[in-house]
């Protein structure tokens, strides 16, 4: 509660000068009174005018202040939440640019793999289809064979061991075609069995000389020949191997000395002996024999796809100049030599 006592004393002090002033004009007594009072009236109006002017300015100060700083406290507020939303926008658009960057990285990738995929069905595919043509080659070669060259029982079939298909109808074929007199076959089996067989086809009086460093095996093809009734056509020579010197060199090939009755060698197929952890393990077969071949003989050296059989090759070629090359497409990659 304000005092009144300003109104109060700027009221008595109007009074005061309101009745001096009409006491110095001589006024009467009555009018003295009347103008003390008006005085009294007008100085505690105006007092209390004053009074209200300056509560109410005072007040005005105080509204603008407060909404002064309640504004102030607004603005703070409005700019950390703008701040605050900048941030988040600004988190947010980068999380959306790293979004989309994964997502193109995602994309990237998967065009990657879908076409690794693709190609990698297609090699898959052509290797099948090659692998399916290679058999359907084989199969119609073996279907040749059996036409040209007639059996009277079944044969075992062409496994890992035998000359593929493709060897055994070249094989036979030759004999048919050329009717070479004498034929070594290092390495026996059912190429010397076909071979007799078609010598018997062919009806000329050949023979076939099959050669195995293993008795149980040299014995599974004469019963082969004797089931199929070309015994007349197929000697089976038991060689076992032997440490011996061929051209310089030792080697472990077949004994030369149950070799000594073979001359005049027209076709020499050479299919073993078997490798077995002994690297150019056939290369003694043409610098052994060599001597024992017929003018324009022929060689055929099976398993050319592999590195070692390439390398001998490249060492007969140095040693016997003039001898003619050719390459078979064969499975397991043949080759004939012409000697001249
Ligand atoms: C590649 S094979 C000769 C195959 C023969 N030229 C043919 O076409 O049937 C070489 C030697 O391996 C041996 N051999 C043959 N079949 C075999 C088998 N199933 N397991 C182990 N050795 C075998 C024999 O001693 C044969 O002389």
């Amino acid at each position: 509660m304000r005092s009144r006592l300003p109104v109060v004393a700027l009221g008595v002090v109007l009074a005061v000068l309101s009745g001096l002033l009409a006491w110095a004009l001589s006024a009467p007594f009555l009018a003295v009174a009347v103008a003390a009072g008006l005085g009294l009236v007008v100085g505690l109006v105006l007092g209390q005018g004053l009074m209200w002017l300056r509560v109410t300015t005072g007040r005005a100060a105080r509204i603008e202040y407060q909404t002064l700083h309640r504004l102030e406290g607004m603005r703070a507020i409005a700019e950390k939440r703008h701040e605050i939303l900048f941030k988040a926008t600004r988190e947010a658009r980068e999380r959306g640019a790293a979004a989309e960057r994964e997502a193109k990285r995602a994309a990237d990738q998967s065009s990657r793999v879908r076409e690794a995929v693709t190609r990698q069905e297609r090699e898959l595919r052509l290797s099948i289809m090659n692998q399916i043509d290679d058999q359907v080659v084989l199969l119609e070669d073996y279907m040749q064979l059996m036409r040209l060259v007639p059996m009277s029982l079944p044969m075992p079939r062409p496994g890992t061991w035998a000359a593929s298909e493709d060897l055994l109808l070249w094989l036979a074929g030759y004999v048919l075609e050329h009717r070479p007199r004498t034929v070594v076959d290092l390495g026996s089996g059912q190429s010397s069995v076909w071979m007799a067989a078609a010598m018997r086809t062919a009806g000329y009086d050949g023979r076939v000389i099959g050669v195995d460093h293993d008795e149980a095996f040299a014995e599974g093809t004469r019963e082969l020949a004797r089931r199929q009734g070309v015994e007349d056509w197929l000697t089976v020579v038991h060689a076992p191997l032997r440490e011996q010197e061929v051209a310089g060199r030792s080697v472990r090939w077949y004994d030369l000395d149950a070799l000594s009755g073979i001359q005049d060698i027209d076709v020499m197929s050479i299919d073993g002996p078997p490798g077995q952890g002994t690297s150019h393990a056939r290369w003694p077969a043409l610098p052994a024999l060599h001597d024992r071949l017929s003018s324009g003989a022929v060689v055929v050296l099976d398993d050319m796809i592999r590195r070692d059989e390439q390398e001998i090759l490249e060492d007969w070629l140095a040693r016997f100049p003039g001898v003619d090359v050719e390459r078979l497409d064969f499975e397991k990659g043949a080759l004939v030599l012409t000697l001249p």
